[in-house]
């Protein structure tokens, strides 16, 4: 809900109100973001107050000396007029003038959300979803289980309560004139932004920045958590005191990157997952950006967020507007947690789109991992037998089976099926695997090429490379110019193509290098959309990042718009562009090549903070890891890919009768709750919320509140290790439950040389006996169950020992390094 009077914007949403008012100067000062306002509380009692003059200030107007924009709140701020805080703007005239100052002109309301025509953003109404994908999130091929389907995502009954505000500012002297979005989203408490620059002068303006946002709260002793990582190691939490000065989280890659997601958060000194008051902030993007956050020595805190400005300049013609991507923040007092469900939902309502929108997503089996590019038809159907008769409803072929690609080398760019592996054509392969009950999924990459293709052949001037300098490679591959209308144009038919004669209901969609020596050729004169008037050859370079995601999303739009049955999986090696511009477009992401469970605590972890379980690629894989070598239960690879798109990419021949059996079971267990698993209400129970320090605890409950799944996870074992509780966190405190472990397999292999005492014999742990008795026998772990109330749950239930080094029964959880179970809750009783 969106209230505008006595010169006061109150923004509300079910838990949080943003208020903002136009000073006497024309400016838009920050009054309040954070716990929900009465309407009729009085803006002066929380403004920040000028009463006195702060030394070594820049007055604004010297007839009043109190008001200085260095120590004033402020929604957006220009340059030279004394804020000397990170400017969200530089603008340079043809004159060569900077300064900037943005006063109040007027405002718009309008209903619903206001779309972009050229990037993705949030929606209102998505009722598009549920014409075509109907309510109960059932596909034909594959109908998931009926009972997990009831506990889907709730259709926003607030959908027409989405509003967009626009607050119209000036700058007369510059002649520009600045649009600032507000789109509100009272049900999921997100607010998204966005600006619009347009140039009403004679001659041309360079933007050498322009943010999506600005805003400035005051301290409160805040910390600031990132997401950082690398290849193999994303989205881990980084959670650091904020200081004076200016802290960056940011991007050049020309992706949203591996190493620093967009989005952050900001939370007060002692904030848990579940108390205290955090800010969240994401952007609707998939290039280089930059978030900033700095407190003033006057402990204001700016915060502010969009595209990066390194390297960037967009040159502005008389009359045209430039527009930001979209920024979104939501505001909890119940903690991280409480933002976290904030963006989950915002994320399965208003971001994702298409048929696939708070739909069960299949559970895959991917062949990358068992065969790399050493595959035939005859193979991967072996596998896809297999696969079918575990429970995996869609069968997804990697990388290998186009062109010459037998390894990373060549063939990248040439979309013809390769005969050699396929002697009967690629769509009579699709329908063998669609012949097994299995939906048909394929990898691409089309945003790349190697030298060594037909289509690096025929145009290599495709490739993006600067003129005079040698191009870098990275994996061996260029990347093709995104900025360029014919090579889009290439791309849009190769895709489509492929999608309509295999008839694929799935596209992995890779990216896996970073883009280097940007340049184009395409933005050195040539007219064309927007480059009506395109200057000086050199004058549009600074353009080329932003364009490349421009023309990505252009291709995402053409492809995958008239193909809204296609389930599209975003990865870049992994989760090098997992944010919520390809979330738009692809409503799950490749999280990261890094399967390990232990690795993928921290990775799918991190990634919970500002993304939910329904968006992201998980997968069990085998043992000790390609990637850390670090040997691992079947059990614990499967109850962490559990909290996301279960997968699996291991090679099934390699499995024992045993493996086989425990993976039936563990897929049938996600069917028969992944609604809860994916879309349901996520919980982390840290060490300051009830955890030990070698344990993460994770909680799903459904929707409806009718069951949750907790994830019990042991990192290192302890010797003697103490009493275990299980906080299950989420449930109404006055509800009876009954709580269950899921049973899983306990094979024999965990025992080591323990067995030789309780056998009459002495055999060899490792030797082919035991081998042979471990591949077809298996114990069942320890299986705890209680009835309790929603309160005791919180308060966590005291569970069975673990194993001590003495004795064993059926009693001893066996969890050792590594270890985990699964428990289901289930509700009862009626509200007592
Ligand atoms: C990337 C992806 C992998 C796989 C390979 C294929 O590394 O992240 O999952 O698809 O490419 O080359």
């Amino acid at each position: 809900m969106i209230d505008v009077s006595d010169g006061v914007f109150r923004l509300t949403t079910r838990t949080t109100s943003l208020w903002f008012r136009v000073t006497a100067h024309g400016h838009l000062e920050e009054v309040h973001y954070g716990v929900r306002l009465p309407l009729d509380q009085d803006p002066q009692a929380l403004a920040i107050k000028r009463t006195a003059e702060i030394g070594s200030s820049i007055a604004y107007d010297e007839a009043d000396p109190f008001y200085c924009l260095d120590n004033i709140p402020l929604e957006w701020s220009g340059t030279g007029c004394g804020d000397y805080r990170r400017s969200p703007i530089e603008v340079v005239g043809a004159d060569g003038i900077r300064a900037t100052d943005f006063r109040y002109r007027g405002h718009r309301l309008t209903p619903g959300a206001a779309e972009s025509e050229t990037l993705p953003g949030a929606r209102a109404g998505q009722s598009e979803a549920s014409k075509t994908a109907g309510t109960d999130g059932t596909r034909e091929t594959s109908a998931p289980d009926r009972r997990g389907d009831a506990t889907a995502p709730e259709d926003e009954t607030a959908d027409e309560a989405v509003q967009t505000l626009v607050v119209e500012l000036v700058d007369e002297a510059a002649r520009l004139e600045l649009a600032l979005e507000y789109i509100v989203f009272p049900a999921t408490d997100v607010i998204a932004r966005r600006t619009r620059l347009t140039n009403r002068g004679e001659q041309p303006v360079s933007i050498r920045r322009l943010d999506s946002m600005m805003m400035d709260l005051p301290d409160r002793a805040f910390r600031l958590l990132t997401l950082h990582g690398g290849w193999i190691k994303e989205t881990h939490l980084e959670d650091r005191p904020l200081s004076y000065g200016l802290a960056v989280n940011s991007s050049t890659t020309g992706a949203s990157s591996n190493r620093n997601n967009p989005g952050f958060l900001l939370a007060e000194g002692r904030a848990d997952e579940t108390r205290g008051r955090v800010f969240g902030f994401n952007l609707v993007y998939s290039g280089n950006h930059a978030g900033t956050v700095e407190r003033s020595p006057h402990d204001l805190v700016r915060v502010t967020l969009g595209v990066n400005p390194e390297g960037f300049d967009w040159r502005l013609a008389p009359g045209e507007t430039f527009e930001t991507p979209q920024a979104v923040m939501t505001f909890a007092a119940d903690g991280l947690g409480g933002v976290s469900r904030h963006f989950h939902d915002f994320v399965n309502r208003h971001i994702v789109r298409g048929d696939w929108r708070g739909r069960a997503r299949p559970v895959v089996y991917n062949n990358w991992e068992a065969t790399f590019f050493d595959f035939t038809a005859g193979k991967l159907l072996k596998l896809a037998r297999q696969a079918k008769q575990l429970g995996a409803e869609l069968f997804v072929m990697d990388d290998g089976w186009f062109g010459r690609r037998d390894s990373d080398r060549a063939g990248l760019g040439d979309y013809s099926v390769n005969r050699r592996k396929f002697p009967d054509g690629l769509p009579r392969f699709a329908d063998q695997i669609r012949g097994l009950g299995l939906d048909f999924g394929i990898w691409m990459e089309p945003e790349m090429v190697n030298q060594d293709s037909d289509l690096y052949r025929a145009h290599p001037d495709w490739a993006i490379t600067t003129p005079g300098r040698q191009a870098r490679l990275g994996r061996h591959q260029l990347v093709l110019d995104l900025t360029r209308p014919e090579v889009r144009d290439h791309i849009v038919d190769q895709v489509s193509h492929i999608i309509d004669t295999t008839g694929a209901s799935y596209v992995k969609w890779d990216f896996n290098r970073n883009l280097t020596d940007l340049y184009s050729p395409g933005l050195a004169g040539r007219p064309g959309p927007g480059l009506d008037d395109p200057g000086p050859a050199a004058s549009r370079q600074g353009e080329f990042a932003h364009r490349y995601i421009l023309g990505l999303y252009d291709l995402l739009r053409r492809i995958f718009g008239p193909r809204p049955q296609v389930l599209l999986e975003s990865c870049a090696s992994g989760g090098n562009r997992f944010d919520l511009g390809m979330l738009c477009f692809s409503p799950q992401i490749w999280s990261s090549d890094d399967t390990d469970p232990v690795e993928r605590l921290a990775i799918q972890g991190g990634l919970s903070l500002l993304y939910p379980p329904s968006a992201m690629g998980a997968h069990v894989s085998e043992a000790p890891h390609q990637q850390t070598l670090r040997d691992t239960p079947l059990t614990t690879r499967f109850n962490v890919a559990a909290f996301g798109c279960l997968g699996y990419e291991l090679d099934l021949k390699l499995l024992s009768r045993v493996e086989r059996a425990e993976i039936r079971e563990q897929i049938a267990f996600y069917k028969a709750h992944r609604m809860t698993l994916q879309y349901g209400r996520h919980h982390r129970t840290d060490r300051d919320t009830g955890a030990k320090a070698n344990k993460v605890v994770w909680t799903m409950v459904a929707q409806d509140g009718s069951e949750a799944v907790t994830g019990l996870f042991q990192t290192l074992t302890q010797a003697s290790e103490g009493f275990d509780r299980l906080p299950v966190d989420g449930l109404d405190p006055q509800t009876r439950y009954h709580i269950a472990t899921r049973p899983q397999s306990l094979f024999v292999h965990r025992f080591g040389g323990l067995v030789k005492h309780i056998l009459p014999v002495t055999l060899n742990p490792d030797g082919r006996i035991m081998t042979t008795v471990d591949h077809q026998y298996r114990l069942t772990d320890c299986v705890e169950e209680y009835d309790a109330y929603g309160a005791a749950l919180a308060d966590g239930i005291a569970l069975a020992n673990q194993f001590m080094g003495s004795n064993y029964n059926e009693h001893t959880r066996l969890l050792g390094d590594f270890g985990s179970s699964l428990y289901l809750t289930t509700r009862v009783g009626e509200k007592n």
